[in-house]
């Protein structure tokens, strides 16, 4: 039965609403002032609201702001004896749903209440596809129940209603891109597009045409106009990933978007506005880098507006059973297996480890394991086995650090191709301006 609540400081219309509302079949409840109706509504939760406006100690409009700050769904006709436009505009402005007046024509408040529940059945409607509209960003959940990872969570609630820049900082594997699409999911520029671009994926100068686009002729090959990704991004978000890498001179140029807010196109003559969020993202150290002069300091300022560390899952073990039962969960759907660990051994091995590629690796050790297992157990020695064979190194290196791991790995990779650089570019998956740059940041010598 539909839920009705009414509001009025006049017993004689209480009445008369009571016996005609419930007369039409609807659930009625009834109080004298809007501040006895705050209290009652603590722990009732009517579908229509009736509220008259003047009333002794808190007025309908008030009480209609109250309802408003707490739950911006609360349908209310407001109902008056006065015909006064500006409580009407007021009542309206404050998003009332209808504004009636007294004396009242009970064919008219019954068409208002019909209209009203009309309202109320759209509004779920829209609600519920608006949350199918965000479903993709659902897929890739964030999973955590530890207070930093909760903390995360409240700055990503607080950037919903604004267009801040973000800066995501943390290990490599910790989360940072999904971070980055729950601050864009959870945000009005949802329906918006998402566009990441990871900067060391091309050299300076292709980075610049990808981002800012050129126009035709600005250099050989440009055979016609191309919109850069900052233009695609129109009202959404642009996710510059490793930003720590990029050259300073790219920075200079990058700070000068953020600051004037405005870029022109390689070869271009006019400025474009720039009206999409900026997050970047990096697994490095920027204040390190910005003492060594490796990232320029006015930049770091200007991208951390917002700031958000992502946790390693080091410094977050009590999260390993969760987050490895959701990655599990989303294996078995890709592999169409029956899979569960085979005991708690599991969860307490898994939280042992040290995990320095974090979520990513333990998604990839899982999937490994998922697929060598020959029952539907993934057990600890199917998870040993895993970690052997993932291993580079016979002896486990002094030095565990993801930087010297990353070193040791560009030298083999290098020597077994026998410093051809090309190979070793398409062996790492990098481009050639990245493997350099790594070959300089590690002063790696043939
Ligand atoms: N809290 C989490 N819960 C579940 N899965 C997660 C969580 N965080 C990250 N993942 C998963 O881990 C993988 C790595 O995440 P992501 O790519 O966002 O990390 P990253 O920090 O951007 O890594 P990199 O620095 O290597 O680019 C993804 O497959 C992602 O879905
Ligand atoms: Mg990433």
């Amino acid at each position: 039965m539909k839920k009705i609540f009414v509001i009025d400081d006049d017993k004689s219309i209480r009445d008369s609403f009571n016996i005609h509302l419930k007369d039409k079949g609807y659930d009625v409840k009834i109080a004298s002032s809007a501040i006895a109706a705050l209290e009652i509504l603590n722990s009732y939760n009517p579908d229509l609201i009736i509220s008259d406006i003047r009333m002794e100690g808190m007025t309908g409009l008030e009480l209609l702001e109250k309802l408003k700050e707490r739950n911006e769904n609360y349908c209310v006709i407001l109902i008056s004896a006065y015909e006064d436009m500006e409580s009407t505009i007021s009542a309206m402005q404050a998003g009332a749903f209808d504004y009636i007046k007294k004396p009242i024509d009970i064919h008219e408040l019954d068409l208002t209440i019909q209209k009203a529940f009309k309202h109320i059945k759209l509004n779920q409607k829209l609600n519920h596809l608006s949350h199918e509209a965000s479903e993709p960003f659902k897929l890739n959940r964030i999973i955590g129940k530890d207070k930093k990872i909760i903390d995360n969570f409240k700055t990503i609630g607080m950037l919903s209603n604004n267009n801040a820049t973000v800066l995501i900082t943390g290990e490599s594997g910790t989360g940072k891109e999904l971070i980055a699409k729950a601050i864009h999911y959870n945000s009005k520029s949802k329906d918006n597009p998402f566009i990441a671009i990871n900067c060391t994926s091309f050299s300076e100068s292709i980075l610049e045409s990808e981002l800012f686009g050129h126009v035709k002729g600005a250099f050989t090959g440009a055979i016609s106009d191309k919109k850069g990704k900052f233009e695609l991004a129109q009202n959404g978000t642009i996710f510059l990933d490793e930003i720590g890498d990029t050259t300073l001179n790219f920075q200079s140029k990058l700070l000068r978007v953020l600051q004037e807010k405005e870029f022109y196109k390689v070869g271009g003559d006019y400025p474009l506005k720039l009206n999409a969020r900026v997050i970047a993202a990096t697994n490095r150290s920027l204040t390190d880098f910005v003492k060594d002069e490796k990232f320029r300091e006015d930049l770091y300022y200007r991208l951390k507006v917002m700031e958000i560390h992502v946790p390693s899952l080091r410094e977050r073990k009590d999260d390993i059973p969760i987050i490895a039962e959701y990655i599990l969960n989303k294996i078995k759907h890709e592999l169409h297996k029956e899979l569960t660990f085979s005991g708690s051994n599991v969860t307490d091995y898994l939280m042992q480890q040290q995990w320095k590629g974090n979520i990513r690796e333990l998604e990839n050790m899982l999937m490994r394991a998922a697929i060598l297992s020959k029952s539907n157990f993934i057990t600890v020695e199917n998870l040993k086995s895993c970690i052997e064979e993932n291993s580079h190194q016979p002896s486990q290196p002094v030095d565990l650090s993801l930087d010297n791991i990353e070193k040791l790995h560009i030298i083999k990779i290098l020597e077994s191709t026998n410093w051809n650089k090309t190979k070793t570019c398409e062996i790492l998956k990098i481009s050639k301006p990245r493997l350099d740059r790594k070959i300089k940041d590690y002063q790696i010598n043939k």
